[in-house]
């Protein structure tokens, strides 16, 4: 159990400018203070994330944003009441405090209130020795999968973790994908990124559906969302999406060609009737096969440290039996349609 003198040092490493990996609700971030252009580049460098791409900032609950906004809509302070904290990401327009370092020279800021205990605790205290204002993407490097374990984290920094990078270990992820994000800056709320706080819950608070991106397309400046590249949250090994009638064929024909293959499925191997093919050269397992919770909200949770699985299996496909068409999968839809579009 990490004590309250482990939040105070991350809290100063925060505020000297240093950089934080600290669990949330959804994935872990990794977290420099937004109100210091040479802390928040140092983010951009150890995560190989080009410049431009904007950065969200992470505020303890309770924080009056309107400090860090040119313009607080009504929509926003419904959905702050509503959902915060929470997996739920708004992009207003910033005000000067938040520096352009941060936006990638945008003139509107996302704006998140983490959930995770862990977090909060961080950015309470950070509020009261430093700005309070926490710029944080996913711990990954640029384009790979995010990370949802303190062990994921480590993966991915090596041994910056523990120098230039303090690791707060709170734990694996509850949510495991990144939050939703609705752009509030402009004429109507548009739905950047699907997440676990789904445009019917936004429209229950404020009464209207939030446009997708190609509705909003046309409309306004381009916002640029590297989670919005055809290609990212991707494992290393090429990720195939199959649909459920295809699954065996594609495996059989993989494994019969003398490859390895890796599978996300929501059936079993057995009904899927693949059979084991057993072990390979130098006693290597031949196919590794993930049956995923058959819940959106669990397949969720478990999607990204399955992926890491399956890419750790020296595999030559990872294939993923395509989620339901139903509502409640869109985020998952989202995120693995992307882990499958690399290269
Ligand atoms: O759940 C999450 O949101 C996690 C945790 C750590 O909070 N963070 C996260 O950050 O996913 P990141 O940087 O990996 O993804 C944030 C996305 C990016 O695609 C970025 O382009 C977009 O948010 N974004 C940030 N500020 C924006 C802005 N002003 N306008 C448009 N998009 C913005
Ligand atoms: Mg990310």
């Amino acid at each position: 159990m990490l004590s309250q003198s482990d939040i105070e040092k991350a809290a100063l490493q925060l505020a000297s400018g240093g950089l934080v990996a600290l669990p949330t609700e959804t994935v872990y971030g990794l977290g420099a203070d937004a109100g210091n252009e040479a802390a928040v580049a140092k983010i951009f460098k150890a995560k190989g994330r080009p410049s431009d791409h904007p950065l969200i900032v992470h505020v303890a609950r309770d924080t009056d944003i309107s400090d860090f906004t040119r313009d607080l809509p009504q929509a926003a302070e419904k959905l702050i009441a509503a959902f915060w904290p929470g997996p739920l990401t708004l992009i207003l327009r910033k005000s000067a405090r938040i520096p352009d370092a941060v936006t990638g020279g945008q003139d509107s800021v996302g704006l998140r209130c983490p959930a995770h205990p862990l977090a909060q605790a961080l950015l309470a205290e950070f509020a009261r020795i430093g700005s309070g204002i926490v710029a944080a993407p996913s711990a990954n490097k640029f384009g790979h999968v995010s990370p949802t374990t303190a062990e994921h984290v480590k993966k991915e920094f090596g041994a910056a973790v523990g120098k230039s990078i303090l690791l707060l270990d709170g734990g694996p992820c509850g949510v495991g994908i990144e939050s939703t994000i609705l752009d509030l800056s402009g004429s109507a709320p548009v739905l950047l990124r699907p997440g676990a706080i789904t445009p019917e819950q936004i429209a229950d608070v404020i009464g209207t559906k939030p446009k997708t991106r190609a509705q909003a397309e046309n409309k306004g400046p381009v916002t640029r969302v590297s989670g919005d590249l055809a290609s990212h949250y991707a494992p290393r090994t090429p990720l195939k999406l199959v649909p459920p009638a295809q699954l065996k064929k594609e495996v059989d024909a993989l494994l019969e060609s003398g490859k390895r293959a890796a599978v996300l499925a929501l059936t079993t191997q057995a009904d899927a009737n693949v059979s084991p093919p057993g072990v390979g050269v130098r006693g290597a397992r031949r196919l590794v096969w993930i049956t995923a919770p058959s819940n959106a909200e669990e397949y969720a949770r478990d999607l990204y440290a399955n992926l890491r699985t399956l890419d750790a299996a020296g595999a030559a496909m990872i294939f993923a039996e395509s989620p339901p068409a139903a509502k409640a999968w869109e985020a998952v839809r989202d995120r693995i349609t992307r882990a499958a579009a690399k290269g």
